[in-house]
Formats: structure tokens, C-alpha cells, sequence
């Protein structure tokens, strides 16, 4: 007989076919002879496995079984070659030895994932000891730059005040006597909230009116005024909402600080001199303010604040718009119940973005949002 037909007992996957072929035209492919490859293949299965430890090892080893061109599929492809009447036992057999190849599987994947869980999870660690001590934490930037704001006012007799950054319209706008087609007030520029949105906690004056974010800090003068009667000097910071497209001055949310005193005999003076006061106290001594003319529903007249700080570093400009001003109009005070022929005051408002831009020499707004430890260890 010549050597080419000494089959193996175990074949190489390759050859299974061509040496099922050969038994058949000898007459030799039989149950017996399909039963001792099933389990000669699953003994190997069984050495092979267990000593299996990564994922890529894993599935070239399973592919040799049961792949297209594995060993398995191939005695599979040999039962066709089978007497009819022997086709079902073989398929039996060949079944029960893909039920116990399914174990060896399981239990392999099982250990190998079990393995890159732990690798992941990285050492045991015992959760009853204390924890390690990562060190104190910096404030952030604007926290620094919103807490010596309200130092300062603070000491010329001003309390914090505080609103919801959801508002309503009548908060936000029309107690501010702004109007309903006022720019402001369009959808490309205020973020609302769907007409059926609900905020248990966020009272509405006028039951139709809807949510929105606040667009500035404002909205506050009117809550407090509400709640309380004159004398009153609040500030009040906080988070607003614009839907401004994201650049290095401007950020969809960002920070402003309102301030309100309403009293007797309240002048723009006084206001100025306010501003000046806060502004030398921030940024220095050199640091002055101009207004120029503006425009604002609520105060009347109305101011732009401007300041020049050429001391401080990266300022290139002369003059710097920081905030708007002006004293509150008559309309405002009625609308909260103060009698304007008795009451007088001003109000403001401005960035806390900007404040902290120029007081450390920052020139990207995104900086503040993006939480890298690099920036932020800078201010500890
Ligand atoms: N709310 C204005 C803004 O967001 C700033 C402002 C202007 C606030 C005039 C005021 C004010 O209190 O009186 O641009």
C-alpha cells in the first residue's frame, strides 16, 4: 500500500475532506472511525484550551474547530458521505461533541474576560482603608474672580441675591419692560423651554407665559423687589444662557453679576462712583471707567460701562465694554409695587468671563469650561 494512504488518526483540517474521500472509496469511513476523530478532537480541545490566555489566541483557536475550515466543520461535511441509515446516529454524535466543544469554549472565554476585567480594575484594593489624600482642590477661576466681586460690594453694604437660572418670560423680560418682539427675546437667541415643560419650583407670574434660560442676570432685581420693599442692595451672580455659537469670546453659558440699590435720592453719581470703586478694588488703581449712551428697557437713561487698565497684562485696547448700567426706570419700580415718585436707583450689569479674562491675562473664553488641570492649577 503505498504510504499516501496511511491516514493519520487525527488528520490536519485540510486533509479531513480528502481522507474522508479516500475512506469512502475504501469503503472504510465509518461510525467508529468518525467516533474516535470526534473524540481524539474534543481530547485535544481539552489540553488545548484551558491553557488559552488572551482573546486573539482564543478565537484562532476556536476557528480550527469550528471556523469555516475548522475541524469539526469538516467532519460535519463527512457525514453526507455516510450510508443513509447511519446519517442520524452520526448526527447525534457529531452534536454531542459540539455541546462538550461549547463547554471548553464558555469556560475559556469566561476565564480569558475575567482576566482583562481584572487587568482593568488594576490591584485589589481594601475599600475600609482611608482613602489616599489627593491633595486640597484650587478654586476655579471665575469662583475666584465672583467671590472678591462680592467681597467687595460686600463692604459698601451690598447682600447676595439669588434666582433660578430657568426662568419665565415675565422675569426675564416683560417685568424689565421689555417687550414681546424685543431682539431678545426671539428664539434664535433664547434658549425656551417647550410649552408643556414644568418646574415645580420656578413660580410664574402669568400662568401662559413660558420657561426659559435666563438670558441675564436681571431677572433677579425683579424676584427681589418682589419679595422684599426698599431700601434694597442686592448683587446677585450667576450662570446665563445665550444661543451664541461657541468662540474664544463667546460661550453658549457663561457668568454675569447683577447689582441693584434702590433707595431715596439715588443718583448717577452715586452709580459711578460705585463702579469706579469696584473696578479700582478689582483691577487696581489705575484702572477708570467711562459710560457711553446706551439703550436698555429697564433703566433710564442707560449707560454701557467701558474700562481702560492698560497696566494689566495682554490688554491692548484703550477702553474695554465690560457691562451695562443706568438707573432703573420708573416703569420697573411700578411694576413691583415701589411708587417711582418716591423710589430712585441704578442698576447694572456685566460678564464675569470677561472680569476674569482681563484680571489674569486670558485670552480664550473656552479655557474656563474645558476643566484641564494645567490651566486650573494656575490660580491655586
Ligand atoms: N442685562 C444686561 C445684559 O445682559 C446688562 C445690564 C444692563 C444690566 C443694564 C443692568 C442694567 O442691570 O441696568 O447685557
Amino acid at each position: 500500500m503505498p504510504s499516501f494512504f496511511f491516514a493519520p488518526s487525527t488528520p490536519p483540517a485540510s486533509s479531513t475532506k480528502l481522507f474522508a474521500f479516500i475512506r469512502v472509496i475504501r469503503g472504510s469511513l465509518s461510525l467508529p472511525f468518525m467516533q474516535d476523530q470526534l473524540s481524539a478532537l474534543l481530547d485535544k480541545a481539552a489540553a488545548e484550551f484551558p491553557a488559552l490566555n488572551a482573546r486573539p489566541e482564543f478565537e484562532t483557536a476556536k476557528a480550527r474547530y469550528v471556523g469555516p475550515h475548522g475541524e469539526l466543520t469538516a467532519l460535519m461535511k463527512q457525514m453526507g458521505a455516510l450510508p443513509k441509515e447511519q446519517k442520524p446516529i452520526a448526527g447525534k454524535l457529531i452534536n454531542e461533541a459540539k455541546g462538550r466543544l461549547q463547554v471548553h469554549l464558555d469556560a475559556a472565554l469566561a476565564r480569558i474576560a475575567a482576566a482583562e476585567l481584572a487587568a482593568q480594575l488594576g490591584p485589589a484594593i481594601d475599600p475600609t482603608l482611608p482613602s489616599i489624600d489627593a491633595g486640597p482642590g484650587t478654586r476655579h477661576p471665575l469662583t475666584l474672580v465672583r467671590e472678591e466681586m462680592c467681597r467687595i460690594l460686600r463692604k459698601v453694604g451690598f447682600t447676595i441675591a439669588d434666582g433660578p437660572e430657568v426662568e419665565t418670560e415675565y422675569y426675564c423680560f416683560d417685568a424689565l419692560n421689555t417687550p414681546v418682539h424685543h431682539p431678545a427675546r426671539d428664539e434664535k437667541d433664547t434658549f425656551y423651554f417647550p410649552a408643556n415643560a414644568r418646574f415645580g419650583n420656578v413660580s410664574k407670574k402669568v400662568p401662559t407665559e413660558k420657561y426659559l434660560l435666563r438670558t441675564h442676570t436681571s431677572s433677579v432685581q425683579i424676584r427681589t423687589m418682589l419679595k422684599g420693599s426698599p431700601p434694597i442692595r442686592i448683587v446677585s451672580p450667576g450662570r446665563v444662557y445665550r444661543r451664541d455659537t461657541t468662540d474664544a469670546t463667546h460661550s453658549a453659558n457663561f457668568h454675569q453679576l447683577e447689582c441693584l440699590y434702590a433707595d431715596k435720592g439715588v443718583t448717577v453719581r452715586d452709580l459711578k462712583a460705585l463702579l469706579d470703586y469696584i473696578f479700582a478694588s478689582l483691577l487696581g488703581k489705575d484702572t477708570k471707567t467711562r459710560f457711553r449712551p446706551h439703550y436698555f428697557g429697564y433703566t433710564e437713561p442707560s449707560f454701557e460701562v467701558d474700562l481702560t487698565a492698560t497696566h494689566l497684562p495682554k490688554v491692548k485696547k484703550p477702553w474695554i465694554e465690560i457691562g451695562g448700567c443706568g438707573m432703573v426706570d420708573p416703569t420697573v419700580f411700578a411694576e413691583v409695587g415701589y411708587d417711582p415718585e418716591v423710589w430712585t436707583g441704578y442698576a447694572f450689569g456685566m460678564g464675569l468671563e470677561r472680569l476674569a479674562m482681563l484680571l489674569y491675562g486670558i485670552d480664550d473664553i473656552r479655557y474656563f469650561y474645558q476643566n484641564d488641570l494645567r490651566f486650573l492649577k494656575q490660580f491655586a
